[in-house]
């Protein structure tokens, strides 16, 4: 049941959510209110866009109430120079303050991620965090020690050989090449029930990413996870990554580091202009 109902005293009949619904199961009959009929509503892609289009916030569908959206209006979101001033001032930051980042703050910034977009709305992203730095520090230790012994086995295939720098780097040098010293570590992963896996976890970092660095904190992209965790799946398991997932990570925390200007690279994309 989609619970699918309008405040008809509220309702202009404009037709708004009949026009603006992706699944094309809203109808109306003349000015008439609009409604779902239950043999549709298997089509429903659960998207709320009925909710959020309303003009008049007459529309509730699932139980949830219209006042209680945050309103969109001129101003609401920030400007494109802002917007480009984040994009292009974001770093992948590789230094860290040995602090865990501000649990509320975190909170706000998971919750936020199911706003993300998703191929056909399946909203099927699992996120998994380490938001305690001792906990990091434990699974750091964890990993690089299962490293050692896998390199000292010579069981370090040759897709993965990047890897074994980082066993000098870590009990010679004290210095982290996998997880950077970070405090904390974000994977996302998806299954079957997403259409898009890969598409829909990296949408959902780069949303965490940037919404992450505005609050001022630090983030990087993290493959070499990945390929530790691919290398010796027991540390998979340690994090919880679900069986048959797609899945990539991200550290974050508190910066030890401040960029003072942004890289120049705007005139790195291909641009290829089509012609018909
Ligand atoms: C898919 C992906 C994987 C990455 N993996 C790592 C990584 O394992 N370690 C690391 O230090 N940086 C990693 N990075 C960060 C890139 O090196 C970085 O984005 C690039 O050098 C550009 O620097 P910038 O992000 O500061 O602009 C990764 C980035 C991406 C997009």
């Amino acid at each position: 049941m989609l619970h699918f109902k309008i405040d008809s005293a509220k309702c202009t009949r404009c037709g708004q959510c009949v026009a603006d619904c992706p699944s094309r199961i809203i109808e109306q009959s003349g000015d008439q209110i609009p409604f779902i009929r239950s043999e549709s509503e298997v089509n429903c892609i659960h998207c709320q866009h009925c909710l959020a289009i309303c003009p008049a916030a007459a529309v509730s569908i699932f139980g949830l109430d219209p006042a209680m959206s945050l309103p969109v209006a001129a101003g609401s979101f920030p400007t494109l120079e802002k917007m480009t001033n984040l994009v292009r001032g974001r770093r992948s930051v590789r230094r860290y303050q040995d602090v865990n980042v501000d649990p509320k703050l975190l909170q706000q910034l998971l919750a936020a991620l199911g706003n993300a977009p998703s191929a056909i709305n399946r909203m099927a992203v699992a996120i998994t965090v380490i938001d305690d730095k001792e906990v990091m520090q434990r699974f750091r230790l964890k990993a690089l020690q299962a490293l050692a012994a896998a390199v000292a086995a010579g069981r370090v295939p040759e897709q993965h050989a990047y890897l074994v720098q980082a066993v000098p780097a870590w009990f010679e040098q004290q210095v982290d090449i996998i997880f950077r010293g970070a405090p904390h570590l974000l994977l996302i992963s998806a299954g079957p029930e997403s259409v898009c896996p890969p598409e829909d976890v990296n949408l959902a970092l780069a949303y965490f990413e940037l919404m992450a660095q505005s609050a001022g904190l630090g983030t990087v992209w993290c493959g070499l996870a990945k390929m530790v965790m691919e290398l010796l799946p027991e540390l998979k398991a340690v994090v919880g990554v679900p069986e048959g997932h797609y899945y990539y990570a991200m550290l974050f925390g508190v910066p030890a580091v401040h960029y003072a200007r942004t890289v120049q690279r705007d005139t790195a994309s291909h641009i290829h202009r089509v012609q018909v």
